[in-house]
């Protein structure tokens, strides 16, 4: 049987260390506060001229790289990030103007922190249909320009950060190695407990000078009641790919989580009684960057050689939406 494989991971995240104290001269936070609930210590935000396009186009060609493969090789491109450098298109095209492309297809995924995980499905479905014979997935987050810097936005302000990574799926003709199962779920009654509300082409006009007082143009977040609900997801996601092919949760070498918050991937560790060892953990230096989370996890873990040949490692995310997905790899 045909299978799809990760030929190379990739990933860029911006020069600009933002520490917990550069908040604190912002908001009402402390270092303190923001470790504790959440782990972070510093992340990245973007500078003047950065983009979804370029910091996923960075990390692609790391992946490229990696993967031994020359950008006019790929053949979908799938672009996965809750923002676009425009409205209109979506920046998947403009990347495959970046790349050179012109005829490949460009999709472009919303499904917040869960997107890249969809991308991989949807690339893994065409791959092992023989469509395309590989397929670039791209998770590209630029959340710094669109929080609310005040104190009334400390609930998302000190989370989200921004940043790319990248992976290159490729066919393989070997059932035991690759991508041997993905799944993914939306619950669509929670949409509002995650959510950007505006500017919403609901009015008309779109954009007006009273939008700029409305607080639904800022990121609204029911922290709690996430939280809860990816305590339980995590889990319940992880046990459906392992059931599906048969592993127990000892059989996985890695779990590379979508980076929400520590408390939540420590609580993770201890519901499936998996050692933090096992378990990439990099929001204390990334903050939450979204879609961009797992393939940065995953190209760290390249880096650190922790993706050796045979190596069963598990993906699994929870975001907004509600979205949640899991993808079982053999390297
Ligand atoms: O990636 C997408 C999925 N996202 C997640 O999974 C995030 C899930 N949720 C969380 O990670 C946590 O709920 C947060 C980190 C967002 C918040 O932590 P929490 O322990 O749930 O805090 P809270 O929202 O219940 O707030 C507790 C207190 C409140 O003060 P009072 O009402 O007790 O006086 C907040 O106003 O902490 C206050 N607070 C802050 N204080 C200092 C909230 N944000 C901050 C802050 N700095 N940044």
């Amino acid at each position: 049987m045909r299978n799809s494989t990760i030929a190379g991971v990739g990933h860029y995240v911006p020069e600009r260390v933002v520490k917990n104290a550069d908040l604190v001269t912002m908001m009402d936070t402390s270092d303190q506060w923001i470790r504790e609930r959440t782990g972070i210590e510093e992340r990245r935000w973007v500078d003047a001229g950065d983009t979804h396009t370029s910091m996923g186009l960075k990390a692609t060609k790391m992946a490229l790289e990696r993967a031994n493969m020359e950008a006019k090789d790929i053949q979908l491109i799938i672009m996965c990030s809750v923002l676009s450098d425009h409205i209109v298109p979506g920046s998947g095209c403009f990347l495959q103007a970046e790349l050179e492309l012109p005829g490949v297809p460009a999709i472009d995924i919303r499904n917040g922190c869960s997107g890249f995980l969809y991308g991989m499905s949807i690339a893994d479905k065409f791959i092992k249909t023989g469509v395309y014979e590989n397929a670039l997935i791209v998770g590209a987050e630029m959340l710094s320009t669109s929080l609310d810097l005040t104190t009334e936005g400390r609930g998302t302000a000190v989370i989200f950060a921004d940043g790319a990574g990248a992976a290159i799926l490729k066919a393989e003709e070997n059932p035991e190695k690759g991508v041997l199962t993905t799944h993914i779920h939306a619950d669509g009654r929670h949409a509002k407990r995650l959510w950007v509300e505006e500017p919403s082409p609901a009015h008309s006009p779109r954009i007006s000078e009273e939008l700029l007082n409305r607080e639904g143009i800022w990121p609204y977040m029911d922290g709690k009641f996430v939280f809860k609900n990816a305590l339980v997801r995590f889990p319940e996601v992880i046990n459906t790919a392992l059931e599906a092919t048969g592993y127990s949760k000892e059989d996985i070498d890695l779990l590379v989580p979508h980076q929400a918050n520590l408390r939540i991937t420590e609580a993770v560790s201890k519901r499936l009684g998996m050692p933090m060892e096992k378990i990439i953990s990099n929001i204390q230096k990334y903050g939450n960057t979204t879609a961009a989370t797992i393939p940065i996890g995953l190209s760290e873990a390249w880096e650190e050689d922790r993706l050796n040949d045979g190596a069963l490692v598990c993906l699994a995310s929870f975001g907004a939406g509600f979205t949640w997905a899991s993808a079982l790899v053999r390297f």
